[in-house]
Protein backbone atom coordinates (compact mmCIF):
# COMPACT_ATOMS: atom_id res chain seq x y z
CA UNK A 1 0.00 0.00 0.00
CA UNK A 2 0.94 3.93 -0.60
CA UNK A 3 1.26 6.11 2.11
CA UNK A 4 -1.31 9.16 0.93
CA UNK A 5 1.13 11.67 2.08
CA UNK A 6 4.26 11.70 1.44
CA UNK A 7 6.84 13.83 3.00
CA UNK A 8 10.06 14.73 1.43
CA UNK A 9 12.65 16.45 4.02
CA UNK A 10 14.65 16.11 6.81
CA UNK A 11 15.54 14.15 9.88
CA UNK A 12 17.20 15.58 12.46
CA UNK A 13 18.27 14.23 15.77
CA UNK A 14 18.18 17.27 18.25
CA UNK A 15 20.68 18.11 21.31
CA UNK A 16 18.66 19.85 23.81
CA UNK A 17 20.15 21.61 26.03
CA UNK A 18 18.38 23.90 29.09
CA UNK A 19 21.15 27.13 29.07
CA UNK A 20 21.01 29.79 32.19
CA UNK A 21 23.27 31.57 29.50
CA UNK A 22 24.61 31.13 26.55
CA UNK A 23 28.70 31.27 26.31
CA UNK A 24 30.50 34.25 25.50
CA UNK A 25 32.90 33.42 22.33
CA UNK A 26 35.92 31.32 23.69
CA UNK A 27 33.75 31.05 27.20
CA UNK A 28 32.91 27.82 28.88
CA UNK A 29 29.46 27.43 31.11
CA UNK A 30 27.57 24.52 32.79
CA UNK A 31 24.54 24.08 32.30
CA UNK A 32 21.63 22.05 34.35
CA UNK A 33 20.22 19.21 31.93
CA UNK A 34 20.65 18.09 28.34
CA UNK A 35 18.35 15.30 26.75
CA UNK A 36 18.41 14.02 23.27
CA UNK A 37 14.89 14.48 20.99
CA UNK A 38 13.86 12.82 17.43
CA UNK A 39 13.20 16.64 15.49
CA UNK A 40 13.81 17.78 12.15
CA UNK A 41 11.20 19.43 10.02
CA UNK A 42 10.40 16.99 7.90
CA UNK A 43 9.88 14.15 9.85
CA UNK A 44 8.08 16.82 12.94
CA UNK A 45 5.55 16.58 10.25
CA UNK A 46 5.26 13.07 9.00
CA UNK A 47 4.90 12.24 12.81
CA UNK A 48 2.09 14.54 13.31
CA UNK A 49 0.31 13.31 10.62
CA UNK A 50 1.06 9.85 11.48
CA UNK A 51 0.27 10.43 15.49
CA UNK A 52 -3.39 11.46 13.69
CA UNK A 53 -3.79 8.59 11.52
CA UNK A 54 -2.59 9.19 8.45
CA UNK A 55 -1.03 6.88 6.32
CA UNK A 56 2.40 8.41 6.10
CA UNK A 57 5.71 7.92 4.17
CA UNK A 58 9.18 9.92 4.04
CA UNK A 59 11.75 9.84 1.78
CA UNK A 60 14.66 10.98 4.04
CA UNK A 61 18.19 10.15 4.44
CA UNK A 62 19.43 8.90 8.37
CA UNK A 63 23.11 8.81 8.89
CA UNK A 64 26.06 5.79 9.08
CA UNK A 65 25.89 6.06 12.94
CA UNK A 66 24.17 5.16 15.63
CA UNK A 67 21.51 8.01 15.80
CA UNK A 68 21.15 7.47 12.25
CA UNK A 69 19.84 3.62 13.36
CA UNK A 70 17.38 4.87 15.97
CA UNK A 71 15.94 7.38 14.01
CA UNK A 72 15.48 4.49 11.23
CA UNK A 73 13.65 2.63 14.47
CA UNK A 74 11.97 5.93 15.57
CA UNK A 75 9.91 5.45 12.16
CA UNK A 76 9.05 2.51 12.18
CA UNK A 77 8.00 2.41 15.79
CA UNK A 78 5.65 5.60 14.69
CA UNK A 79 4.26 4.06 11.91
CA UNK A 80 5.97 5.90 9.09
CA UNK A 81 6.45 3.93 6.01
CA UNK A 82 10.53 3.93 5.29
CA UNK A 83 10.45 2.72 2.00
CA UNK A 84 11.72 6.14 0.34
CA UNK A 85 14.50 6.26 4.01
CA UNK A 86 18.06 5.20 3.44
CA UNK A 87 21.73 5.46 4.88
CA UNK A 88 23.33 8.09 4.03
CA UNK A 89 27.29 7.82 4.11
CA UNK A 90 27.49 10.70 6.77
CA UNK A 91 26.27 10.87 9.99
CA UNK A 92 23.13 11.64 10.97
CA UNK A 93 21.60 15.53 11.08
CA UNK A 94 21.54 16.87 14.31
CA UNK A 95 20.15 20.17 16.28
CA UNK A 96 21.84 21.63 18.92
CA UNK A 97 18.70 23.23 21.01
CA UNK A 98 19.65 26.21 23.46
CA UNK A 99 17.09 26.12 25.40
CA UNK A 100 16.94 29.54 27.96
CA UNK A 101 13.12 30.20 29.38
CA UNK A 102 10.73 30.07 26.97
CA UNK A 103 13.60 31.06 23.87
CA UNK A 104 15.21 28.47 21.92
CA UNK A 105 18.28 28.66 19.55
CA UNK A 106 19.02 25.89 17.34
CA UNK A 107 21.78 25.06 14.87
CA UNK A 108 20.92 22.87 12.12
CA UNK A 109 23.90 20.10 10.89
CA UNK A 110 22.17 18.71 7.85
CA UNK A 111 25.05 15.53 7.67
CA UNK A 112 23.24 13.04 5.99
CA UNK A 113 20.07 14.72 4.86
CA UNK A 114 22.84 16.82 2.39
CA UNK A 115 23.00 13.40 0.67
CA UNK A 116 19.18 13.75 -0.51
CA UNK A 117 19.92 14.97 -3.89
CA UNK A 118 17.35 15.31 -6.63
CA UNK A 119 18.58 12.03 -8.51
CA UNK A 120 17.58 10.21 -5.32
CA UNK A 121 14.08 11.22 -5.81
CA UNK A 122 13.93 9.14 -9.35
CA UNK A 123 13.92 5.92 -7.23
CA UNK A 124 11.01 6.75 -5.99
CA UNK A 125 8.60 8.03 -8.36
CA UNK A 126 6.07 4.97 -7.42
CA UNK A 127 5.96 6.50 -4.05
CA UNK A 128 5.29 10.56 -5.57
CA UNK A 129 3.01 9.56 -8.28
CA UNK A 130 0.84 7.30 -6.02
CA UNK A 131 0.29 9.91 -2.99
CA UNK A 132 -2.51 12.10 -2.41
CA UNK A 133 -0.06 14.88 -1.15
CA UNK A 134 3.88 16.04 -1.17
CA UNK A 135 4.84 17.79 1.93
CA UNK A 136 8.23 19.93 1.82
CA UNK A 137 10.13 22.17 3.72
CA UNK A 138 13.89 23.78 3.11
CA UNK A 139 15.91 21.76 5.50
CA UNK A 140 17.17 19.87 2.22
CA UNK A 141 18.66 21.34 -1.02
CA UNK A 142 16.61 23.70 -2.67
CA UNK A 143 17.75 21.61 -5.80
CA UNK A 144 15.56 18.34 -4.23
CA UNK A 145 12.46 20.33 -3.47
CA UNK A 146 12.47 21.66 -7.19
CA UNK A 147 12.59 18.23 -8.41
CA UNK A 148 9.48 17.11 -6.03
CA UNK A 149 7.83 19.91 -7.56
CA UNK A 150 8.44 19.07 -11.16
CA UNK A 151 7.55 14.87 -10.07
CA UNK A 152 4.77 15.89 -8.73
CA UNK A 153 3.32 18.24 -11.48
CA UNK A 154 3.98 15.35 -13.82
CA UNK A 155 2.06 13.28 -11.90
CA UNK A 156 -0.85 16.11 -10.87
CA UNK A 157 -0.07 15.70 -7.17
CA UNK A 158 -0.48 18.83 -4.45
CA UNK A 159 2.01 19.84 -3.13
CA UNK A 160 2.46 21.89 0.26
CA UNK A 161 5.45 23.31 0.83
CA UNK A 162 6.67 24.93 4.34
CA UNK A 163 10.01 27.66 3.13
CA UNK A 164 11.51 27.00 6.88
CA UNK A 165 14.32 27.85 7.43
CA UNK A 166 13.90 30.74 5.79
CA UNK A 167 16.17 31.21 2.54
CA UNK A 168 16.06 34.27 0.10
CA UNK A 169 17.54 32.32 -3.16
CA UNK A 170 13.82 30.37 -3.74
CA UNK A 171 13.36 30.05 -7.56
CA UNK A 172 9.78 31.46 -8.10
CA UNK A 173 9.18 29.67 -10.96
CA UNK A 174 8.81 26.83 -8.52
CA UNK A 175 7.32 28.03 -5.78
CA UNK A 176 4.20 28.83 -8.09
CA UNK A 177 3.58 25.25 -9.11
CA UNK A 178 2.36 24.90 -4.97
CA UNK A 179 -0.51 24.11 -4.47
CA UNK A 180 -0.42 25.20 -0.88
CA UNK A 181 2.66 27.53 0.47
CA UNK A 182 3.02 28.16 4.20
CA UNK A 183 5.50 30.37 5.43
CA UNK A 184 5.21 32.15 8.61
CA UNK A 185 5.48 36.25 8.44
CA UNK A 186 9.41 36.53 9.04
CA UNK A 187 9.75 33.92 6.06
CA UNK A 188 7.07 35.46 3.58
CA UNK A 189 9.05 38.67 4.17
CA UNK A 190 12.48 36.94 3.38
CA UNK A 191 10.88 35.44 0.04
CA UNK A 192 9.01 38.41 -0.93
CA UNK A 193 11.57 41.25 0.01
CA UNK A 194 8.42 43.11 0.67
CA UNK A 195 7.66 44.89 4.72
CA UNK A 196 5.49 42.19 6.59
CA UNK A 197 4.65 44.61 9.96
CA UNK A 198 1.12 44.73 9.13
CA UNK A 199 -1.45 42.57 8.13
CA UNK A 200 -2.35 44.84 4.82
CA UNK A 201 1.44 44.06 4.60
CA UNK A 202 1.42 40.83 4.96
CA UNK A 203 -1.75 40.53 3.17
CA UNK A 204 0.04 42.61 -0.07
CA UNK A 205 3.24 39.96 0.12
CA UNK A 206 1.15 36.98 0.33
CA UNK A 207 -0.75 38.36 -2.79
CA UNK A 208 2.60 38.37 -4.46
CA UNK A 209 3.10 34.62 -4.68
CA UNK A 210 -0.68 34.33 -5.19
CA UNK A 211 -0.67 35.88 -8.39
CA UNK A 212 2.76 34.29 -9.48
CA UNK A 213 0.31 31.01 -9.52
CA UNK A 214 0.73 29.56 -5.64
CA UNK A 215 -3.30 28.82 -5.32
CA UNK A 216 -3.51 28.71 -1.82
CA UNK A 217 -0.94 30.86 0.84
CA UNK A 218 -1.33 29.94 4.53
CA UNK A 219 0.57 32.79 6.57
CA UNK A 220 1.17 30.74 10.25
CA UNK A 221 1.07 33.95 12.29
CA UNK A 222 2.18 32.16 15.95
CA UNK A 223 -0.43 33.14 18.49
CA UNK A 224 -2.47 34.77 16.18
CA UNK A 225 -3.30 32.07 14.29
CA UNK A 226 -3.18 31.53 10.22
CA UNK A 227 -4.02 33.96 7.41
CA UNK A 228 -5.81 31.62 4.36
CA UNK A 229 -4.72 33.92 1.39
CA UNK A 230 -6.50 32.64 -2.87
CA UNK A 231 -6.94 34.75 -6.48
CA UNK A 232 -10.58 35.54 -4.35
CA UNK A 233 -10.60 35.41 -0.44
CA UNK A 234 -8.97 36.58 1.84
CA UNK A 235 -9.94 34.88 5.68
CA UNK A 236 -7.97 34.99 9.05
CA UNK A 237 -8.61 31.72 11.15
CA UNK A 238 -7.76 32.42 14.61
CA UNK A 239 -5.46 30.64 16.74
CA UNK A 240 -6.80 29.14 20.32
CA UNK A 241 -6.12 31.19 23.71
CA UNK A 242 -3.55 28.96 25.42
CA UNK A 243 -0.74 29.21 28.38
CA UNK A 244 2.36 28.75 26.16
CA UNK A 245 4.56 27.13 27.77
CA UNK A 246 6.75 26.01 24.69
CA UNK A 247 6.59 26.68 20.83
CA UNK A 248 9.43 24.47 19.33
CA UNK A 249 8.27 22.60 16.22
CA UNK A 250 4.21 24.21 16.81
CA UNK A 251 4.93 25.19 12.65
CA UNK A 252 5.67 21.28 11.92
CA UNK A 253 2.56 20.01 14.20
CA UNK A 254 0.52 22.98 12.16
CA UNK A 255 1.49 21.46 8.68
CA UNK A 256 1.44 17.68 9.78
CA UNK A 257 -1.96 18.35 10.98
CA UNK A 258 -3.47 20.01 8.25
CA UNK A 259 -1.90 17.39 5.77
CA UNK A 260 -3.89 15.09 7.72
CA UNK A 261 -6.90 16.99 7.92
CA UNK A 262 -6.93 17.93 3.90
CA UNK A 263 -5.92 14.43 3.04
CA UNK A 264 -9.04 13.30 5.23
CA UNK A 265 -11.57 15.79 4.44
CA UNK A 266 -10.50 18.04 0.94
CA UNK A 267 -12.25 21.22 3.32
CA UNK A 268 -9.53 23.77 3.28
CA UNK A 269 -10.63 26.09 6.06
CA UNK A 270 -12.04 23.10 8.41
CA UNK A 271 -8.42 21.67 8.12
CA UNK A 272 -6.89 25.00 8.75
CA UNK A 273 -9.18 24.96 12.10
CA UNK A 274 -8.37 21.98 13.13
CA UNK A 275 -4.75 22.60 12.39
CA UNK A 276 -4.69 25.60 14.33
CA UNK A 277 -6.38 23.19 17.44
CA UNK A 278 -3.60 20.96 17.22
CA UNK A 279 -0.92 23.25 16.93
CA UNK A 280 -2.03 25.29 20.16
CA UNK A 281 -2.02 21.89 21.94
CA UNK A 282 1.88 21.62 21.30
CA UNK A 283 2.68 24.51 22.58
CA UNK A 284 1.06 23.98 25.67
CA UNK A 285 3.59 21.07 25.76
CA UNK A 286 7.40 20.72 26.19
CA UNK A 287 9.25 19.73 22.92
CA UNK A 288 8.73 19.20 19.15
CA UNK A 289 7.50 15.59 18.50
CA UNK A 290 6.89 15.11 22.29
CA UNK A 291 4.51 17.55 22.42
CA UNK A 292 2.15 16.19 19.41
CA UNK A 293 -0.95 14.65 20.66
CA UNK A 294 -2.78 11.70 18.97
CA UNK A 295 -5.80 11.87 17.98
CA UNK A 296 -7.64 10.22 21.36
CA UNK A 297 -5.72 12.99 22.79
CA UNK A 298 -6.45 15.78 20.79
CA UNK A 299 -10.32 14.54 21.76
CA UNK A 300 -9.87 14.80 25.48
CA UNK A 301 -7.43 17.81 25.10
CA UNK A 302 -10.32 19.68 22.88
CA UNK A 303 -12.79 19.21 25.86
CA UNK A 304 -10.59 19.71 28.68
CA UNK A 305 -8.87 23.03 26.91
CA UNK A 306 -12.28 24.29 25.98
CA UNK A 307 -11.11 24.46 22.46
CA UNK A 308 -14.66 22.94 20.79
CA UNK A 309 -16.36 26.23 19.86
CA UNK A 310 -14.88 28.20 17.07
CA UNK A 311 -12.41 31.26 17.93
CA UNK A 312 -13.50 35.17 17.02
CA UNK A 313 -11.71 36.19 14.16
CA UNK A 314 -9.71 39.44 15.43
CA UNK A 315 -6.47 41.21 15.04
P1 LIG B 1 8.17 27.17 14.82
O1 LIG B 1 9.32 27.70 13.98
O2 LIG B 1 8.26 27.57 16.27
O3 LIG B 1 7.90 25.74 14.63
P2 LIG B 1 6.54 28.82 13.10
O4 LIG B 1 7.13 30.19 13.28
O5 LIG B 1 6.83 28.10 11.83
O6 LIG B 1 6.86 27.90 14.36
P3 LIG B 1 4.06 29.87 14.05
O7 LIG B 1 3.44 30.82 13.12
O8 LIG B 1 4.77 30.44 15.26
O9 LIG B 1 4.98 28.89 13.21
O10 LIG B 1 2.98 28.87 14.61
C1 LIG B 1 2.34 27.91 13.81
C2 LIG B 1 0.94 27.72 14.32
O11 LIG B 1 1.00 27.20 15.66
C3 LIG B 1 0.11 28.98 14.42
O12 LIG B 1 -0.50 29.31 13.18
C4 LIG B 1 -0.91 28.57 15.48
O13 LIG B 1 -1.89 27.73 14.92
C5 LIG B 1 -0.06 27.73 16.44
N1 LIG B 1 0.51 28.54 17.53
C6 LIG B 1 1.79 28.97 17.63
N2 LIG B 1 1.97 29.67 18.77
C7 LIG B 1 0.78 29.67 19.41
C8 LIG B 1 0.30 30.23 20.64
N3 LIG B 1 1.11 30.93 21.47
N4 LIG B 1 -1.00 30.04 20.98
C9 LIG B 1 -1.83 29.32 20.17
N5 LIG B 1 -1.44 28.77 18.99
C10 LIG B 1 -0.15 28.94 18.61
O1 LIG C 1 10.91 23.16 13.49
C1 LIG C 1 11.55 22.62 14.61
C2 LIG C 1 12.70 21.75 14.16
O2 LIG C 1 13.66 22.57 13.57
C3 LIG C 1 13.36 21.05 15.31
O3 LIG C 1 12.86 19.76 15.47
C4 LIG C 1 14.82 21.07 14.95
O4 LIG C 1 15.28 19.78 14.71
C5 LIG C 1 14.92 21.94 13.70
O5 LIG C 1 15.10 21.14 12.59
Amino acid sequence: MYPEILVIGSNMMELSTDIDRMPELGETVSAPNFHMAFGGKGANQAYAAARLGSRVGMISKVGSDALGEKYLEHFQKSGIDVQGVTKGKKSNGVAPCFIQGNMNSIIVVQGANSELTPDVLEQYEDLIKHAKLIVLQQEISLETNYKAIDLAEKYSVPVMLNPAPANDHVDLKHISKCTFYSPNETELGYLTKMPIETISQIKKAAHKLVDLGVKNMIVTLGSRGVLWITQDNEKLIPAYKVEALDSIGAGDAFVGAFSHYYVENGNIEESLREANIYAAITVTRSGSQTSYPDMSEVKELREKLGMNSVPVASL
